[in-house]
């Protein structure tokens, strides 16, 4: 039988389990990632990892076929490098691919995180039936992935599918954690619509909840969570930033529509929380500023695997090295 190990490596979290060539997927586990500890203790840490996923399994690494890791960019996917990630600061230049080939004897599979939380979308997720697909993978950053065809769209420098660091300001912007402006993770992401939320209520002259929440709550409490929640109870100024967070990813969104035009655009990421409500105006936003063919046909649902697709992903990158592997000798 053909089996994967999948690691998903984030900013706070590594998550990996063992996943079967039909998709079926053994107990996950995690442990912490510890950036700040540096990158020979990360690449440490992600193999520990690996090890306890197999043993979660019940099995043992000889019956382990491949490995996939999934990792936040900037990175170089063919040369198996995390480049300069603004999500895992301090790492720089880590050989990630090779390490883990070498230490653990497996063909090893790399990828973005958020390709190849695509990737396992497309596999088994939401985008099960699709052709092609867009994701949006809404956290800290804001991650996408492009699958046309049973292809991840990696482009010619592994930037194919930065769709974070899409512009959605002509000029000027908010500041992304890239270094550049106005880029929609500046806009966008669960932080970044805190920092608005920030902003909006020192200026807001009307009565919000929002400012007693700020004050009350400490800085991790104070969540995209606490905006949305207010929302949905009719805080206006809450209701806003939502509407303003679903205007900008629409705006996203429709840019994918006119460069790709895909069959489906999903939405990843602890935001979808938000529910249905928060899909209905992002929709309606596109409707106002898409073509009409595509902004009618094109599907826009929420991703289904949860905090799972990274890893679910990047075994289904592995899976599909060793299926190619296998096809062409
Ligand atoms: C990175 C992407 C990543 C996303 C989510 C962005 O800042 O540029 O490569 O997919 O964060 O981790
Ligand atoms: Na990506
Ligand atoms: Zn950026």
């Amino acid at each position: 039988a053909l089996r994967y190990v999948g690691l998903d490596v984030g900013g706070t979290t590594m998550k990996a389990a063992v996943i079967d060539d039909e998709g079926i997927a053994a107990p996950a586990v995690s442990l912490p990632t510890e950036a700040h500890r540096g990158q020979e203790a990360g690449l440490e840490r992600m193999c520990e990892t690996i090890r306890a996923a197999v043993s979660a399994a019940g099995m043992t690494m000889d019956q382990i076929t491949a490995i996939g890791v999934a990792t936040p960019g900037i990175m170089d996917i063919a040369a198996g490098l995390i480049v300069d990630p603004p999500n895992l600061k301090p790492w720089k230049n880590v050989q990630v691919r090779g390490h883990i080939a070498e230490v653990f004897q497996k063909p090893t599979a790399f990828q973005n995180d958020a390709n190849a939380a695509a990737f396992g979308e497309y596999w088994i997720g939401t985008g099960r039936d699709a052709h092609s697909m867009v994701l949006f993978t809404l956290g800290t950053g804001v991650g996408g992935g492009i699958i046309i065809g049973d292809q991840v769209i990696e482009g010619r420098h592994s930037h194919g599918g930065e769709l974070g660091h899409m512009r959605i300001q002509l000029r000027g912007g908010r500041l992304c954690g890239c270094g550049r402006l106005g880029c929609l993770e500046a806009y966008a992401s669960a932080t970044a619509v805190v920092a608005r939320a920030r902003e909006e209520v020192a200026t807001y002259t009307g009565s919000t909840k929002l400012k007693e929440l700020l004050q009350s709550a400490s800085g991790e409490e104070f969540s995209s969570r606490t905006i949305f929640d207010a929302a949905a109870h009719g805080d206006e100024l809450a209701e806003k930033i939502v509407d303003d967070t679903a205007f900008y990813l629409a705006v996203g969104a429709t840019n994918m529509m006119h460069s790709v035009d895909p069959d489906l655009i999903l939405f990843g990421g602890g935001m979808i929380a938000a529910g249905e409500s928060f899909l209905n105006r992002i929709r309606k936003h596109v409707h106002e500023i898409a073509l009409p063919i595509p902004a009618e046909r094109c599907e826009i649902r929420y991703a289904s695997l949860g905090s799972d697709a990274g890893f679910i992903g990047a075994a289904a990158c592995a899976r599909q090295l060793i299926h190619r592997q296998r096809a062409s000798s």
